[in-house]
């Protein structure tokens, strides 16, 4: 499995597309600010999208999901329902996903991993040695739980998921902070957030994110 990062917008955001070099079948992570490139990118390597994949609603993740929508609502376009209230309107594909599904995506095998916090539906996505973890963890840094629907408490219980995750897998985050990626065996380390939560002090983990 393949995957290709995208640095897009003003806001230094992420999106991302995922793809099985044997069939071509495609994911795009996340469609915002400049469609074109993602669509561009689709084009010229023959890529066939089976689906959309938000790791939240915030609109810098999701300003350009008009571009990939199908009116027919054939192709699926995922997203834990707890993140719903967000969207300005809901495309025709739109489906909930939930803590620990497996989603088949033409060829693509996705596991998703419910990780409230930063926004209640937040989910990030498990494919191929990859993490995509949209607002929820970044290069050496957690995403921000001052917004609303965000929660400090329900992001420590997140990052206790995120730090029993093999210490190979890559993070791949949404949004270029402190760096593009990563592995969770260096973040479990030097990202002070996962370390606390790895660690089990909920007290200081709730201290610093304060
Ligand atoms: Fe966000």
């Amino acid at each position: 499995m393949k995957a290709r990062q995208f640095k897009l917008g003003p806001m230094d955001n992420f999106s991302y597309l995922l793809w099985d070099e044997d069939t071509l079948h495609a994911a795009v992570i996340d469609p915002a600010w400049q469609p074109e490139k993602l669509k561009s990118f689709l084009a010229e390597a023959k890529l066939k999208l089976q689906a959309v994949l938000l790791t939240h609603a915030h609109p810098d993740h999701v300003n350009a999901l008009g571009s990939f929508e199908d009116p027919e609502g054939k192709l699926p376009v995922y997203l834990n329902d707890g993140d719903y209230f967000m969207l300005g309107s809901r495309p025709a594909g739109l489906r909930n996903v939930s803590d620990g599904e497996q989603l088949q995506a033409g060829s693509l095998k996705i596991s998703a991993l419910h990780t409230p916090g930063h926004t209640p539906g937040s989910v990030c996505y498990l494919a191929g040695g990859f993490v995509f973890t949209g607002d929820t963890l970044f290069i050496g840094e957690c995403g921000r739980v001052d917004l609303p629907g965000s929660s400090p408490e329900a992001l420590y219980e997140s990052f206790v998921k995120l730090a029993a995750l093999p210490d190979a897998a890559v993070v791949y985050p949404g949004h270029s902070y402190n760096g593009d990626t990563s592995t969770f065996g260096v973040q479990k380390e030097y990202n002070l957030y996962l370390k606390l939560a790895r660690l089990g002090r909920r007290d200081d983990f709730l201290k610093a994110v304060g």
